[in-house]
Parts: C-alpha cells; structure tokens; sequence
C-alpha cells in the first residue's frame, strides 16, 4: 500500500527526472543481502541508482555495529555527507542496519547529526517506504527502530549485486548472547524463514542461472526453531540440494554448539554443497570459550573437524578468531595458535576484541593492553600465513572446480574461489566470468593458489 502511494510522491517530487540512490553497506553478509533487498524496495518504487553520494537524490547507509571500527566510519561519513547536503538540501540522508539497534546511537544521531532524515532498524525494512512517505508528507525526522517480528522483506524484489551469486537468507536475528557480541541485541531473537519462501527463492535463483546460493543467518544450523512445520537444517539442505539446476551452495554462518555429525552428514551427502565449513571457533582456551558464552570446548571443536576429515580428508574449514578477550591471558593465546595448527583452517578473519556497550564482556575490568592485544594479532597472522602457505600446497598437481568470479584485466588473470573457499587465480579472458572453470592447480600462496585452466 505504501509503496504506491510512494510511487506517486516520487512521481510528483522529481517530475520526469529518475532520481537516484546511493546505497552504502557497512558489515556482514547478512547487512549485504539487507540492502539488496532496500534496493528492491527503492526500484520498484522509481528509483534507479549511482555510485557518486554528490549525485544523488536519497542516500543509504546500512551500517553495522560489531565492532568500535565501524560505527566511526560511519560518523565520519556523517560528517562528510553535512556537507553534500549544504550543495543540496532536498537531498534524503537514511540510516539503517545494526548501528540504530543501540538506544545511545540513535539518541546521538538525533542531537548531533541533524543531517539524517531517517532513522529505521533492522527489522523494520519493509516499513522503509511507509518512512519515507512520512517523510516526503511531513519533511520532519522520521525514526523508526520498533522490533518488528514480520521482517521477511524477503518478500519484496531484490536488487543482486551480482548475475551469478546470491545471497538467500534463511534466518534473521540470534539467541546466543556471546558475552562480547552486540548482533544478539540489534537484530532481536532467532526468527527462521518457511522453508517453502526459501526453496521457491531457490529455485527461482537457479532457473535463472545463478552458480551460487549463499544461505544466510547468524546461526544457520539453528535453523528451523518456532516454526510450525518439523525441519532442521541438515533436512532443508538436502532439501535445496533436490532441486536441478548447476549450482552449488554454502551457508553463514555456524556455531560449533549446533554443529552436529548429522550436519556433516548431510554436507557429505548433497553434491551440490561444498565441503567447506565457515565454523567460528574464536578461542583455543576452554576458560575463555566459557567466558565468551559459547558452550563449546576446544576438544568438542575438534571433534567436529575429525569426524568431518574421518569422512573427506580434505573438508575445508575456515574460522572467525577474537584476539585479546578481556583477561586473555598468554597461556589462552597460546592455546588458539595450537588450535589453529591442529586444525589448519584454510582461512581465518581474526579481530581485535573490541568493547561493545550493552554486551557482558564490557563490564569485565580488563587488564591487558592494546600493545599486547596488537602484539598477539601480529603473531596470529603470521602463523595463519604458515599455516595456509603450507595447508594449501595439498592442491598441487590436482584439479579444482572454480567459480569465476573477477577479472584483472592488466594481468590477463581471472580469480574465483573452489568449492573449498580458497581464491584461484589463472589465466583466463572475461568469456568465462560466472561460469564453472576446471583449474589444474601449480602454484600455493599464503593467499592464493595459482593454476591452469583445463
Ligand atoms: N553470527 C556469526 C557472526 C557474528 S559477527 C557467528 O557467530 O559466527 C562475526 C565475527 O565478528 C564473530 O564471529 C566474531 O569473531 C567477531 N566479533 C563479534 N563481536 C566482536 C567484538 N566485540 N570484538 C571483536 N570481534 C567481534
Ligand atoms: Fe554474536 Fe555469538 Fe550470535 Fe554470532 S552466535 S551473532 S557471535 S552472539
Ligand atoms: Fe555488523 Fe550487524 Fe552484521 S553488527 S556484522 S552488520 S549482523
């Protein structure tokens, strides 16, 4: 209903101009696939789109609040837009996503960034365009971060940012309460999407040729939980894996509390998913996996990882790491580097804690300083580089199934990831981007391997 009458207040507003958006996505995967879906919102409503925020008519910003980092960014570019908006008052400045999650936020928005029009929550997408018709009526600030339960703007149209990858997201929010970690707070409870909504998305996805379906959620291997009909994620795999078409699937991301043999299982079972398997670990040291909260021990983890590589040697993990816990203590450190070699993850995104206002960890007195937190980042990177420059060396010689994916074209080389998440980098012209590449692999990186296509 709103999205009609906002047609024609776009209609009215810009005449026979198409106005523009820029949209900007700080964050996840998750945040990613939000945006896409706020530009299917803006587009179906008359909007088409720019890369340049001076050209614009309506500006987006999702922006996320897991760590200190990129909430500054984002004031920074609050900051930068003020004067954007001196050139041109009629334009519209939005702020979405984790960021406005945060009572304090938005408070300071509100009397500090008077340059925002719109404020709205993570579960709030699909009253985007009643906010804006608010708006475009009113010409007052308009917010909204109510928690909303129906937040499956799945149902609008989507804006992909690429012809050959998608982004299905088939949970919302999380129940976990990590004692560092502030999504839990932003983005409400764990709600799952009908598995019909998903399997349609689907297969709609790949009758249009997608090579690639992400499934997304905070913990997708809750999945399932407070719907009416009886399923788990290991059955909505193989459920997705039933449908034809030549495309294979991944999900984002998992908690090693619910990562059962069966999900490994299923993983082994369904060809078209890959064996890679993006596991948080995020400690070595079982005393501070249960200062984090996360009712797992480093031993459970690898057990997991055994029973995987007991079924296929080569199962791929990769890991998110947090350095520098409130009172990690050396010997805790020492314990994450050991993990880390006994698993040898193809990949690891490691962080610096950061303080998160709201979260339990930032009421604990913390006595370990920045020097020594960078000190440990340092050392981590240096042993992760070891680890894959060595790990990866297993592909030489044998034949690997890329998705290509980007060209450069002053090199004549094309990069893709293989089923196992690692990037690939051949010899290739822009003919075979989005499609299915068989590479011989003849070279190992810290970063990278490099082969031939077949
Ligand atoms: N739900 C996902 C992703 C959460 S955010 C999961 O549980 O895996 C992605 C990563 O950011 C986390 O895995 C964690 O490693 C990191 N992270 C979360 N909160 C953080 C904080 N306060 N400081 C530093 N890193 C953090
Ligand atoms: Fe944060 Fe933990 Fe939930 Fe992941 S599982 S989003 S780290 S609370
Ligand atoms: Fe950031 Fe929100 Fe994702 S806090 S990491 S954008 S869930």
């Amino acid at each position: 209903m709103y999205k009609e009458q906002l047609k024609d207040l776009i209609i009215e507003k810009y005449r026979t101009r198409t106005p523009l958006a820029y949209v900007r996505t700080f964050g996840c995967r998750q945040n990613e696939s939000d945006s896409e879906r706020i530009k299917g919102i803006l587009k179906e409503t008359g909007f088409d789109f720019t890369d340049n925020p001076e050209n614009s008519d309506i500006i987006i910003y999702n922006t996320c609040a897991v760590r200190e980092n990129a909430e500054l960014k984002v004031f920074g570019i609050l900051g930068e837009v003020k004067h954007i908006k001196e050139k041109n008052p009629d334009l519209i400045v939005v702020l979405c996503g984790c960021m406005t999650g945060q009572k304090h936020i938005v408070e300071k928005i509100k009397k500090t960034y008077k340059q925002v029009d719109i404020v709205f929550g993570t579960g709030a997408l699909n009253e985007f365009p009643r906010l804006l018709c608010e708006l475009l009526h009113e010409k007052r600030f308009v917010c909204d971060t109510n928690e909303y339960t129906d937040d499956f703007s799945c149902r609008t149209d989507v804006v992909r940012n690429s012809t050959y990858k998608a982004d299905v997201p088939i949970m919302y929010g999380c129940n976990n309460f990590c004692t560092y970690c502030i999504v839990p707070y932003v983005r409400g409870r764990e709600r799952s999407r009908p598995s019909a909504e998903i399997l349609e998305e689907v297969r709609s996805l790949a009758e249009k040729g997608y090579k690639e379906i992400m499934l997304l959620g905070q913990n997708v291997n809750s999945y399932g939980k407070g719907l009416d009909e009886n399923i788990d994620f290991p059955t909505l795999l193989r459920k997705i894996n039933g449908i034809d078409g030549d495309f294979r699937v991944r999900f984002m991301s998992s908690h090693p509390k619910n990562a059962t043999r069966e999900l490994i299982d299923a993983i082994c079972e369904c060809d078209k998913v890959c064996k890679h398997f993006h596991l948080p670990v995020q400690s070595g040291s079982d005393e501070i996996l249960t200062a984090m909260n996360r009712n797992y021990s480093a031993s459970d983890y690898l057990s997991i990882v055994e029973y995987a590589r007991e079924k296929i040697p080569d199962f791929s993990f990769s890991t998110d790491i947090i350095v520098g816990f409130p009172n990690e203590t050396e010997e805790d450190f020492q314990k994450t580097l050991d993990i880390m070699k006994k698993v040898k993850f193809d990949s690891v995104f490691s962080f610096i804690y950061s303080k998160r206002t709201g979260t339990k960890a930032a009421l604990i007195d913390d006595k370990i300083s920045d020097k020594e937190k960078s000190e440990r980042m340092g050392r981590l990177l240096a042993l992760q580089r070891e680890i894959s420059t060595e790990h990866y060396k297993r592909f030489i010689g044998r034949t690997l199934t890329v998705l290509a994916e980007e060209e450069n074209t002053e090199k004549g080389l094309i990069t893709g990831k293989s089923d196992e998440f690692i990037i690939v980098e051949f010899k290739a012209d822009s003919s075979f981007l989005g499609q299915f590449v068989k590479v011989r692999i003849t070279g190992a990186h810290n970063w990278a391997l490099t082969g031939e296509i077949l």
